[in-house]
Formats: structure tokens, sequence, C-alpha cells
């Protein structure tokens, strides 16, 4: 990886200039009912630098045409444009190959592809996959639909009262045997747990099973390597990494990728059709069936460039900053809870206010120009856990600042004037 803790911008000294990043993001010059905004829902979805949108906006002027399909120039020019793309995200994550680089997407689709094509090609019933109670819906969902359809088991592993994963409980579920596959966060989207990757890894290895991580909240805060990790699989998404929406990635190990039955089917994932039966193309393109998301994919590399440009131990670094100045912050909120404290975590508060429902808390820091996120996050079964039905969450993002932190202090003390908490 490129990433240095050093690096804010090529030739532009080496303290983190918030502001200047902050030149990069047009939307950030808009208000919402009069005010500046702060956006401060970036675990939902990341606004895009201008060079990101320029990319884009450039590949439909000045070059766009089909991939893999076509011999001429503009064709043959989109297609490098493209595979370009899959090289910078090969690099991104520092994966032995391209070929272990699948454009999907989003993160929901890359993770439904591992659970059809693994779980159909390679798991048999009974085998058990071993999921932790701080999941995305996305994570749990379509192990659910394979349970239902081929009869594996699925289990979770506990989260402590503060939101850490429990280590030896973990291990505890391995030791029951059966585990064939670790599906877990990387980062928790709703509490920023950031999940002890390397080990987790390390123990399902030793037990004899594979292991996808979901690095969705991931991979904008810090710097991730899959082969140091030691992961089969990764998955993130793009429009959270200040990239475009409609294309995620999945990395997967390409001695398991081979052996793993293709997903859609389709032009462009075969290497021979007749009415008899189809032959399936090399890798990735195997998992790439029909036209994929070209544009959307050399945005996602300008966003790459972007963020390591900036420096992910950078970002991290200043994220860092924000989350301890708004812990401390919050604090001083009459009746407000943080739910989620664990002590590795990122830029993410979520949080309930006595006596008002999340909803109307998000509803009412609107009004003052803060975006949050309300509800249960795509989360439900760790609301549970949790013991709340809700929460409101600020998630931050590289462009975030401490007068932004000072904003969202005011307008919960707003909201408590409202509710008398
Ligand atoms: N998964 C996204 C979130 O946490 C949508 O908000």
């Amino acid at each position: 990886m490129s990433d240095t803790a050093e690096a804010v911008r090529p030739g532009e000294g080496t303290a983190y200039d918030v502001e200047a990043l902050r030149a990069d993001f047009p939307i950030l010059r808009e208000t919402v009912h009069g005010k500046p905004l702060v956006f401060l829902d970036n675990g939902a979805s990341a606004q895009k630098p201008a060079c990101v949108i320029d990319a884009m906006r450039a590949s439909f002027e000045h070059c766009y045409a089909n991939v893999h399909r076509g011999a001429y120039d503009f064709s043959e020019r989109t297609t490098a444009a493209y595979e370009g793309a899959r090289e910078t995200v090969r690099a991104f994550l520092n994966a032995a190959s391209e070929r272990e680089i699948v454009f999907a997407k989003n993160t929901t689709e890359a993770i439904n592809l591992v659970a059809h094509s693994l779980g159909r090609g390679l798991l048999k019933p009974g085998d058990k996959v071993l999921i932790s109670e701080m999941e995305h819906h996305s994570n749990i969902v379509p192990w659910q639909m394979l349970r239902d359809a081929m009869g594996i088991e699925l289990v979770a592993a506990p989260v402590s009262d503060e939101g850490e994963f429990l280590m030896d409980a973990y291990r505890a579920k391995l030791a029951e045997g059966g585990v064939k596959l670790v599906a877990v966060t990387h980062v928790s989207n709703v509490m920023g747990t950031v999940t002890p990757a390397r080990r987790i890894v390390e123990a399902a290895h030793d037990a004899g099973a594979w292991v996808l991580l979901d690095g969705s909240q991931a991979v904008m805060h810090m710097p991730v390597d899959v082969r140091d990790i030691g992961c089969d699989f990764y998955v993130f998404t793009g429009h959270k990494l200040y990239g475009p929406n409609g294309i995620g990635v999945l990395y997967g190990r390409e001695d398991l990728l081979d052996r793993m039955p293709p997903f859609l089917g389709g032009g462009d994932m075969i290497s021979s059709v007749t009415f008899e039966k189809s032959e399936w193309a090399e890798l990735p393109a195997k998992f790439e069936a029909g036209t994929p998301p070209i544009t959307e994919a050399i945005g996602l590399a300008a966003a790459i460039d972007y963020v390591v440009g900036v420096g992910l131990s950078a970002i991290g670094a200043h994220e860092r900053d924000l989350l301890g100045y708004a812990m401390q912050r919050l604090a001083a909120v009459e009746g407000l809870e943080v739910i989620g404290t664990a002590p590795d975590k990122t830029a993410v508060i979520s949080f309930t206010m006595k006596g008002a429902h999340p909803h109307d808390v998000a509803t009412i820091v609107d009004q003052q120009g803060v975006a949050l996120r309300a509800g249960h996050h795509c989360a439900e079964p760790l609301m549970h856990r949790m013991g709340v039905t809700g929460t409101t969450r600020a998630s931050m993002g590289l462009y975030n600042t401490r007068g932004e932190i000072d904003r969202l202090g005011e307008a919960l003390d707003k909201v408590n004037k409202i509710f008398g908490g």
C-alpha cells in the first residue's frame, strides 16, 4: 500500500489540512434550512470529491463504450480504464492478483455472491456459518437464505455490553466444531467497533474455517491489507469510500474463487455457450455477468487515489481526534447515552436520548443543518442485544471538523430543550 501516516496531499506539507480537503467536496458548500450543511451520516454514504465527479464526467464526455466486447478504439480504451480500476483496487487491498478482485453492485451483492457460490459449491448441509451479533442485515440475511435453501446452520458470536467482539466466546463457538465459514464485520456500522480481524482469521483458520470480512465501514478509516490480515474474502462498497454508488468489491483468494461456481449467468462470464451447456470464463470475468458498472469503477478508482493521496493513516488520526472531541462534547448533553464504547472504534457514535425518539432527534437536528441517521441501522439483532429499539448515529468522515461537532452538540442541546431531558 502506498499509504503513509504523514501524507496529506502531495506537496502540501505534513499537517492535516481539513479546510483544504473540504474544498475538494463541492457539496459541502451547500446549505440546509439556511444553515451550512454538517454532514455526519458518512456511514450511510459519503460525499464525493470533485476528482471523482470529474473522472466519471470525463469518461462519459470523452471516452465511453461497453467493455471487453468491441474491437474499436473507444471500447479498448474504456476496457483499459475499467481494468485499470481493478488494478487500483488490487493495490489498495494489497491483493496478490487482479484475478482476485471482482466488481459487484455493492457489499450486499458481494456477500450474496459468496453465500450463493461458496455456499452451493463448497458447503454442505449441516456445515456452520459463524457470524456475530453486530452484523449488518447484509451479512445475516444471505446466510439465512442459504440455511433455508440447503440446511446450513447459522450461529452468532456474542458481543459485550460495550459492543466489543468477544474473542473467547468466539473461540468457544469455533471449538464446538462444524464451522466452515466465519463471516464478520471489520467495523460495526452502528458502534464503530473495530473487530480484531487478524486474530479472528487466525482462530478460524486453526479451526479449518474460511473467513469473510465485511469492510464496508473499514476501508475509508484505515489502511487494509488483505494478505496481512490473511482473510479469504473481503468486501466493501464504493459509495461509503467517497466513490460512486452502484459499485462494490469482492476480494477472494484465487484458489477459492476458482473452485466456486458462478453467481449470475449471462454475457461476459462464459468462454462458450451451446444449448446443451456453457463453459465459464476465467477469473474474475466468471463472476461479472452482463455489462459491469464501468463508469462507477472509474469513479471508484478516482476515490481510492484520492484517499490514498490524503493518507488512510492521516485520515484515521484526524477522525480519532474528532471521536475524542465528540465523545467529550456529547457527554455534556443531558440524558444522552452512547451505545458502543469499545476502546478500538472508528468515529461512529450511536446514542439514545432520554425521552426522545431517535427519529425525532434526527429531525430536530436536521433543522439546525446537521444530518444524522436514526433507526435500527439495518442491524436489528444488534439493537435487541443492546436493549434498544433504535439509536441516532453520528458517523464522521475525513472532511468533518471540531466546529461541526460543536454544531452537533448545540443541536442536541436544543433537542433537550424540546424534550426536557
Ligand atoms: N449500511 C449503511 C449504514 O450503516 C446504509 O447506514
